[in-house]
């Protein structure tokens, strides 16, 4: 079924799909115009970052891919964090409204975080064939669920728009308000963007172990995205890929 949204070149809406982003990379090998959205009522196969699975019951998510055109390029290194970037300032639209201080944390490497808990992520994915495709945006916000919705092992970290207050949330207004700043974001400079991620930086200033053991405090980003970790010995690791965790007070 085909949706009209504002910003979109064009939506095809399916109740159920396996994913977004599978679909999506799909049109981009047939040509579709820059913008097009795959939007999904629930996904059978869900992905997240590292071969993690994103799961969210029927209606209970906004679950969307964007095709990004291939000059869309406000951190070309890291473009997942660009788009968490536009996330978070939209759902800090609808989570408080004409609040100057961000609501919304973004947690390096894709991860938008509200209070502590994650309420939507981003899978930014681009495939290399015969000639390297555009870059397919995956994001999922976490819209109606209930504690009880999600599943055991991500419960205590995860929340979702209805639980923060933000009433019902309209998907076709918050597709449109995302691709707005999106759009928007074309215009900014890397330093605009840069700054509005540490504005928002879940980590800054935390104790944090990355995939690869290496221990510190993060220390905010570096031009291209990276996350900088301080040791203790004083050494500044950045750290381009993979994921972190919060190291425990007394560990
Ligand atoms: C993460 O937090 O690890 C990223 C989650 C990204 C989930 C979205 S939902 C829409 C799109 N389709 C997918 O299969 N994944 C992304």
């Amino acid at each position: 079924m085909i949706r009209r949204v504002a910003g979109a070149a064009q939506v095809e809406y399916h109740d159920s799909l396996p994913s977004t982003n599978n679909r999506a990379r799909e049109l981009e090998n047939e040509g579709a115009h820059d913008w097009s959205v795959v939007w999904a009522g629930v996904q059978t196969a869900g992905r997240g970052r590292r071969g993690r699975r994103w799961q969210a019951g029927t209606g209970e998510g906004l679950l969307v891919s964007v095709l990004l055109p291939e000059a869309w390029a406000p951190m070309p290194q890291a473009p997942s964090l660009a788009v968490g970037l536009a996330v978070a300032r939209v759902l800090d639209g609808w989570l408080a409204p004409g609040s100057a201080e961000p609501v919304v944390e973004v947690k390096w490497p894709n991860d938008l975080m509200v209070e502590g808990k994650k309420v939507a992520g981003v899978l930014c994915e681009r495939w290399s064939g015969e000639r390297l495709g555009r870059i397919v945006a995956g994001v999922g916000v976490n819209l109606t669920q209930s504690e009880d919705d999600f599943p055991q092992e991500i419960r205590d970290g995860a929340t979702s728009m209805r639980m923060l207050g933000a009433g019902s949330v309209d998907g076709s207004q918050l597709l449109a308000d995302i691709l707005e700043e999106l759009r928007s974001m074309d215009g900014e400079t890397a330093e605009e963007v840069l700054a509005g991620l540490q504005a928002r930086d879940h980590l800054e200033g935390a104790r944090v172990v990355g995939e690869d053991g290496v221990q510190g405090v993060a220390s905010g980003l570096d031009p291209s995205g990276s996350l900088r970790i301080r040791t203790a010995e004083g050494v500044v690791v950045h750290l381009v890929a993979g994921s972190v965790r919060l190291v425990p007070q007394g560990e």
